[in-house]
């Protein structure tokens, strides 16, 4: 059974594309075929962690979206590129494969998306057909912060939804709205991931607070890394620090949005 899963959060920065592309990786390590839609129109991004390069995207989500070409055809095998450039540290070889759908990064068809719009119904037929036509086992969906039409959808038919927030007064309530949201559109399930905890902090207390205030489990407490600064969404951290504490969170995060 194939299972998409969307990695969301109620306000920007809190670390989705990080977290996606990490768990893609981990996912294709243990022999998983894997797609990555980018369906953050406005500010796409998760492309750079894969190193697929502009000039390499011959067709994006936004070619699909006005009718250019299939789904399929948007879709960048970039398994190769995972684990190349990696000094050091012993690598996690990816068995399966991950497949990037990117958005497009050129500025009039980023205007184009917001002035004209596109039909959210065939963003849901591409999402289906790229795990039909792809024969994925899972399909992972990176997003915009906050709530738009294409955040909605993408909750509504995800079997499992990892909501991202950092240990911070304005996360807090804006996780609030987003819990209530995909409890209303029932989603199979749904952990959360506590991103950037100063690591000073106490990470029981924090899990604690944040399971008791939203009654959902936190799959995850990850600190803030000087790590995560230095590689700065220059790669997949996983391949780069396969023995980190961050990579066997993520393990965690993987475990529990799978079973
Ligand atoms: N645990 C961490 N420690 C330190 N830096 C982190 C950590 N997680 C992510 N970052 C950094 O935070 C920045 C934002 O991460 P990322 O792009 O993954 O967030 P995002 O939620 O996708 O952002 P956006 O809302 O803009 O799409 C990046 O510079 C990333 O390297
Ligand atoms: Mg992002």
């Amino acid at each position: 059974m194939s299972k998409i899963i969307s990695v969301h959060s109620f306000r920007g920065g809190t670390g989705k594309s990080n977290t996606t592309a990490n768990i893609a990786t981990l996912l294709a390590a243990q022999g998983k075929r894997v797609g990555v839609i980018d369906t953050d129109i406005q500010s796409p991004g998760i492309h750079i962690l894969f190193n697929l390069h502009e000039d390499e995207m011959k067709y994006s989500l936004n070619d699909y979206l006005w009718g250019k070409c299939e789904i399929k055809q948007t879709a960048h095998d970039v398994t190769k590129k995972l684990g190349t450039n990696i000094p050091g540290e012993v690598l996690v070889i990816p068995r399966g494969q991950v497949f990037l759908i990117p958005s497009s990064i050129k500025v009039g068809e980023i205007a184009r998306v917001l002035r004209e719009g596109y039909d959210v119904g065939l963003l849901n037929d591409g999402f289906h057909k790229l795990v039909d036509e792809l024969e994925l086992d899972v399909l992972m969906i990176d997003t915009h912060p906050g709530l738009n039409e294409e955040t909605l959808l993408s909750i509504a038919i995800s079997d499992a939804l990892i909501i991202i927030m950092r240990p911070d007064q304005q996360d807090f309530q804006g996780t609030g709205v987003t819990v209530e949201v995909a409890r209303k559109l029932d989603v199979p399930r749904m952990v959360l991931v506590v991103n950037k905890t100063p690591p000073s902090a106490d990470f029981n207390d924090v899990k604690k607070r944040v399971e008791q205030t939203y009654n959902c489990p936190v799959a995850a407490i990850l600190p803030h890394s000087d790590e995560m600064m230095l590689l700065a969404s220059s790669g997949v951290f996983v391949l780069h620090y396969p023995n980190h504490p961050i990579t066997q969170s993520l393990k965690n995060v993987v475990d529990m949005v799978m079973a």
